[in-house]
């Protein structure tokens, strides 16, 4: 039985990093990396020389290709050691201003796809496997003008330390990982660079680097959350605290958005 390892979202930012570091450290036979640009996951195998790569293009919001990869999965009957749900996307306009169909492909994405991804594997798992799925500091409080991103981030969050939980029996772990702003190509994706725009304002900018080798690091511990950075360690810990209504006038204000 071959033992693999799966990262959603590997043709860039933090989901690449997270397939050149686990390419350093894990023992298994085979790398699996998702995403829809083909080039870009060819690339990263190119530099992951000897290491086996399987490039499967696909858009994880589309059921048939999830389909093809189940059938997949259950034609080789392989050990699966790690799962890393790294694809996502947000927008950072007003909920009025972004597109219904755009908006349901956030919450395909970001939720469904990586519920599904987990369903689909976990039958694979056994005692030691690992599973990191990307959240969001954002996950912690309603953050109006990228309000469906973190409400979709809030499910992966929740989703993740419930399963971390029933999980535990079996060995298995789950972390939620939870960047603060990280730079990677999510801006590009985010902005639509119009004046519909609605969030400028950035108070730190993390390297992806640095915050996968803590999703890394806690990932190995088995730990159920890992967040990487004091702002964001602060702003987690007072969103628990303030009122909800406070925290979203002084995000507002620091964006220059009037009330
Ligand atoms: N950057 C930040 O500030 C930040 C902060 C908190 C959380 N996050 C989360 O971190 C995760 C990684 O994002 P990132 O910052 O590394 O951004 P990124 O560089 O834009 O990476 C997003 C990845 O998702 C893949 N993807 C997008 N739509 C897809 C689809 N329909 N099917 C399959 N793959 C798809 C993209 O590949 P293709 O385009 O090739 O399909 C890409 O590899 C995301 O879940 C994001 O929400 C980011």
């Amino acid at each position: 039985m071959s033992r693999i390892a799966i990262i959603t979202g590997a043709s860039s930012g933090m989901g690449r990093r997270f397939a050149q570091t686990a390419a350093m450290h894990v023992a298994f036979d085979e790398l699996w990396v998702i995403a829809r640009r083909e080039d870009r996951l060819e690339a990263l195998s190119q530099e992951l020389d000897g290491q086996t790569v399987r490039r499967i293009p696909m858009d994880l919001t589309d059921g048939e290709a999830l389909e093809r990869f189940t059938c997949t999965l259950a034609a080789e009957n392989p050990e699966i050691v790690l799962l890393v749900n790294a694809a996502g996307f947000g927008k950072f306009q007003a909920v009025e201003d972004v597109p219904r169909k755009t908006a349901d492909s956030m919450l395909a994405l970001n939720c469904s796809a990586l519920m599904d991804m987990c369903y689909i594997c976990l039958p694979y798992m056994k005692a030691g496997s690992r599973v990191l799925n990307i959240a969001s500091v954002a996950a912690f409080q309603p953050v109006p003008y990228i309000t469906e991103y973190a409400a979709t981030k809030a499910f992966v969050l929740n989703f993740s330390r419930g399963l971390w939980k029933e999980l535990r029996p079996k060995g298995i772990t789950v972390t939620a990982l939870c960047p603060y702003w990280t730079k990677t190509e999510f801006f590009d994706v985010a902005n639509n660079r119009t004046e519909k725009d609605r969030i400028t304002y950035f108070n730190a900018m993390y390297d992806p680097v640095d915050v996968v080798n803590r999703g890394w690091r806690d990932l190995l511990k088995g730990r159920d959350l890992s967040t990487f950075g004091f702002i964001a360690r602060m702003q987690i810990l007072l969103v628990k605290i303030l009122p909800h209504r406070l925290v979203m006038k002084v995000w507002c204000g620091q964006q220059k958005i009037a009330d």
